[in-house]
């Protein structure tokens, strides 16, 4: 008979808690998840994953008679020793982290040496300390989670490498935190606990940098005539270097970078350090989703009255979450500028439609770019790179294309009789056949 695998509780089953839910069960264990919103513990138990995040839902309802969701934080504490806290960490208007959420489930909990605290949300540096201080006889472990959205359950099984920090006295809890790791293949790293919530910090902002770094060179690319791919692609082959993370655009958005950067700018200059380099971070990302604006008016001069279609409005494809979407910032630039702003995303637009007040929403991309006067491409979903684009180029005003992703083939784009704005990019259009 094969050996019960230790249980699982997970705590807030936001996108990071379902995703560790669903994939320890996948492994085998018992889970038990708590949510303190009874409608969505409700659904999750009938299977039902309101959020679009590819293979989830397959993986839950297989899961189903290994996963118990409930609102009852008694039936997470008898049942599991092993708590993860997944709980959101949301900016405050400061800035910094909002740590409310945290420290609601942190006062839930037992003074107890049974039960084992893993930090799964991310939280400034200094936060486990605290808790500790508040709970002395709690283990802590902080274990904080990589995945991105669109790719989380493949990113959580497939890990580059688990970070598992513990102070002095958490040796033990710290092991088992490891061996549920384990069978999943990735470098283990062992760590003290403020280093473990650095290195969660410390990587988005580096992969943040790295983005508005590739942007400004784009920008630079266009002043000289360069290729900002062909420049990312050269850089990226020097080992240390890479290739990751050089794909220029109209900047990053989602729950995680924004905020993550600003909290470690907060979490600094808290300390009294001023983090010079994160502030242009985030300003040049801020300025980046404005350059649109620019682009379509250097083609349609004033923007009054035009009709522009936005194609894509999550923050990244494969996803429905409009968290710091660019979208939100260029929707609403456009529409101070004058023009008429029509939008759709694939799975996005309910979600969007509430955010974006006055946007008009299509229902295919089509539809969009009826009489529009340009399309402007704000996240790379397939189905725009497979778009019929000359039958597109007919049903606009005008053949007119920004593409924010770089994502689109220019010459593909030429050849349906558009004129194409990348970022950073130079066109190559096909030289017109010599006469004979
Ligand atoms: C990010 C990190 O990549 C994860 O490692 C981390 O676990 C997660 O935040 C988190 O802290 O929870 P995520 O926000 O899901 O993941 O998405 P990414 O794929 O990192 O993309 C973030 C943004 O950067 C998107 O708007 C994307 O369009 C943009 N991006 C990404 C670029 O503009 N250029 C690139 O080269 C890569």
């Amino acid at each position: 008979m094969s050996e019960q695998k230790e249980t699982v509780g997970v705590i807030g089953v936001g996108w990071v808690g379902l995703v560790t839910a669903a994939c320890f069960a996948d492994l085998g264990h018992p889970v038990i998840a708590r949510d303190i919103l009874p409608d969505k513990v409700e659904a999750l138990s009938r299977g039902d994953v309101a959020i679009h995040e590819p293979e989830l839902e397959d993986l839950v309802r297989r899961n189903a008679g290994r996963i118990t969701f409930t609102t009852d934080m008694t039936e997470l504490l008898e049942g599991a020793r092993l708590l993860f806290v997944c709980v959101d960490t949301p900016p405050t208007y400061s800035g910094d982290a909002d740590l409310s959420r945290v420290r609601a489930v942190v006062q839930e909990l037992p003074e107890d040496s049974e039960h084992v605290l893993i930090m799964k949300s991310t939280v400034p540096a200094g936060t486990g300390e605290s808790i500790r201080r508040d709970k002395p006889d709690l283990s802590y472990v902080s274990c904080p989670e990589f995945l991105k959205e669109g790719t989380a359950v493949a990113d959580f099984m497939h890990p580059d490498r688990v970070v598992v920090g513990a102070d002095a006295g958490d040796e033990a809890a710290a092991d088992a935190v490891e061996a549920l790791y384990q069978p999943l293949g990735g470098q283990i790293l062992r760590t003290d606990v403020a280093s473990a919530e650095m290195i969660k910090l410390a990587s988005n902002a580096f992969l943040a940098t790295k983005i508005s770094f590739i942007n400004e060179i784009a920008n630079v690319c266009e002043e000289v005539g360069a290729d900002v791919g062909q420049v990312a692609k050269g850089m990226g082959l020097d080992e240390r270097i890479g290739t990751a993370f050089l794909r220029a655009g109209i900047g990053y958005g989602g729950s995680c970078f924004p905020k993550d950067v600003s909290a470690l700018k907060m979490l600094a200059g808290n300390t009294g350090y001023h983090f010079q380099l994160l502030t242009a971070v985030i300003e040049v990302n801020e300025l980046q989703k404005r350059r649109v604006v620019g682009k379509l008016e250097k083609h349609l001069g004033s923007l009054i009255g035009k009709r522009i279609a936005l194609l894509g409005l999550a923050f990244k494809p494969d996803t429905d979450d409009m968290r710091e979407a660019s979208s939100l910032v260029l929707s609403a630039r456009l529409q101070g500028e004058g023009a008429e702003v029509v939008a759709y995303d694939p799975v996005a637009s309910d979600r969007a439609a509430d955010l974006l007040g006055s946007v008009e929403m299509a229902t295919s991309a089509m539809e969009a770019l009826d009489a529009a006067d340009a399309a402007v491409l704000v996240t790379e979903w397939k189905e725009f790179a497979e778009l019929d684009w000359s039958a597109a180029g007919e049903r606009m005003t005008r053949p007119l294309v920004v593409d924010g992703r770089n994502f689109l083939d220019p010459e593909k784009l030429a050849s349906a009789g558009f004129v194409y704005e990348g970022i950073g990019r130079t066109v190559n259009t096909p030289k017109p056949a010599a006469a004979s």
